[in-house]
């Protein structure tokens, strides 16, 4: 599957103009205005990645002497892992791609979906234990720095091992199994989705976000 860089669905529409030729999948002969569903969703991989990488590197850093700054800068991870992680990409993922594919015969309680949606589960629960801990008004102790350290690790796993199940067993038995007019209907909705962000401007605050955390955190 071809990949593109991190960067606005239009940016990847744009990339995506492309004549029909009749010796190629279907899927590849979409039509101008339209993204690959799936390849926007693993693009968007790319970008939480980076951001994770960011987080990493960040929290070997930290010292006792800059709680202030460290609150506000976990308190930015966790602003961009909820506004585009999960509210812009789990959120497409759990109301449109993970419904296509309930629609169309994967079964809702068992298998793959139900393991996806635990998982964002127990990363919202993860990221709410980072968020107490940025706006907790009291100095952290000892025992925070290490309940932080040790629950940006396990976010970061929890979220990469995740990120690989999607990219080598999920999304492609999705994009195998579902419908060509399915992922066609898809691409409007994530369309419909990123035009009502980037009116609000998020989706630009978000990217500009990631932009300086991957830029100040990563080695
Ligand atoms: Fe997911
Ligand atoms: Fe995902």
């Amino acid at each position: 599957m071809k990949r593109c860089h991190p960067g606005s669905i239009r940016d990847a529409a744009a990339r995506s103009v492309e004549r029909p030729d009749p010796g190629r999948p279907e899927r590849q002969n979409r039509k101008e205005a339209e993204v690959d569903p799936i390849e926007l969703l693993m693009t968007e991989h790319r970008l939480i990645e980076r951001a994770l990488d960011a987080m990493d590197a960040w929290i070997t850093t930290l010292s006792p002497e800059s709680e202030a700054d460290d609150k506000e800068e976990l308190a930015r991870f966790v602003s961009f892992i909820r506004g585009f992680a999960d509210a812009y990409h789990h959120g497409k993922e759990e109301d449109i791609l993970f419904v296509a594919m309930v629609d169309h015969g994967f079964p809702r309680e068992v298998g793959p979906i139900p393991v996806m949606l635990r998982e964002h589960d127990m990363g919202r629960s993860l990221v709410g234990v980072l968020d107490g801990l940025a706006k907790q008004p009291a100095t952290w102790s000892e025992q925070d720095r290490e309940t932080l350290a040790r629950t940006v690790r396990e976010f970061s796993a929890l979220l990469r091992q995740h990120i690989q199940k999607e990219d080598q067993i999920l999304y492609p038995m999705a994009d195998t199994r579902l419908p060509e007019p399915v992922k066609e209907e898809m691409s409007r909705r994530f369309q419909a989705f990123e035009e009502q962000q980037s009116s609000s401007g998020e989706h630009q605050r978000l990217h500009t976000l990631a932009d300086a955390l991957i830029k100040a955190h990563t080695p």
